[in-house]
């Protein structure tokens, strides 16, 4: 499974992409609005656009970055996706556009199919697609279709919900177990039909391996590190983590006390050997 980094934030991409276990990066509006909170306070002056250019080289060629539209009409999407692309992907040839799926909002505006109709326009411009607000493995077969190159279902956000419903309390990075939980009366919990973030990931991974689709699914909205196994058990094609979790991934408190053991019981004799030269 590829792992991607979710963030806007040029200083974790740095130091993510210095470890060499990154293979692309993802970005959306809130992540960006974040991005510029934090560079406002240190830098006053530097522009959004020259800021992006300096993500998309410190990913570099080979790492895709996904860079949102702003619009809801399949107009508009298909105008700013063209934009983005002809402005940035000159940088270093990685650029990814994202466009979610559907873009009804809650006050009615929008268009049910004006996602799908931009990600088609796109395609046809041979411009890729990262189709977002995956929600359902409906909503990604349809992208798919439509010729989307990526599909990003937000599992941590359907957990969420499920929770929600139960009217539970939880943390946001709190573990939501793959195969669903029960409320207090004992009712199995779902949303549309799914049992959890996972399920929707793993339903997707099927349909697309029985019907030969060549869409790789990104599973977002990560919350932890068990959740991120999860999805590479699954078969997701890439899992979108943010810093914190990439951080979490690579810990354990047995590693902790190895660690101290081993350095422990570190003899003169053999620290000699790092010191004597090869
Ligand atoms: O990639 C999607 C992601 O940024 C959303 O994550 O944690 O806000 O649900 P979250």
């Amino acid at each position: 499974m590829k792992l991607f980094l979710d963030t806007a934030s040029l200083q974790e991409i740095k130091e993510a992409i210095s470890w060499g276990i990154i293979d692309g990066v993802t970005t959306n509006p809130s992540l960006i609005k974040k991005a510029v909170i934090a560079l406002r306070e240190v830098d006053e002056q530097e522009d959004i656009e020259s800021y992006i250019k300096k993500i998309l080289a410190t990913a570099g060629r080979m790492c895709p970055v996904s860079l949102e539209v702003a619009g809801l009409t399949a107009d508009e999407m298909t105008e700013q996706g063209i934009l983005l692309y002809e402005k940035f992907d000159q940088v270093a040839g990685n650029v990814v556009i994202k466009i979610p799926v559907c873009t009804i909002n809650s006050k009615g505006e929008g268009g049910i199919f004006d996602g799908i109709t931009a990600i088609k326009n796109l395609t046809e411009e041979r411009i890729p697609v990262n189709s977002t607000l995956i929600f359902t493995p409906e909503q990604a077969l349809i992208a798919a279709k439509a010729g989307a190159e990526y599909v990003s279902p937000f599992a941590g956000r359907i957990d969420d919900r499920i929770r929600r419903q139960a009217e539970m309390s939880f943390e946001k990075n709190d573990y939501f177990p793959a195969t669903g939980i029960y409320d207090e009366d004992n009712n199995f919990l779902t949303d549309f039909g799914l049992v959890s973030g996972v399920d929707l990931v793993s339903q997707i991974a099927k349909i697309f391996q029985q019907y030969k689709m060549e869409c790789e699914i990104i599973a977002a909205s990560i919350r932890n590190p068990i959740q991120a196994r999860e999805m590479a058990a699954v078969g997701a094609h890439i899992s979108t983590v943010p810093f914190s979790v990439l951080k979490a991934m690579a810990q354990h408190p047995g590693t902790v006390d190895g660690i101290d053991a081993f350095t422990g019981d570190l003899v003169k004799e053999y620290l000699g050997l790092f010191s004597s030269g090869v």
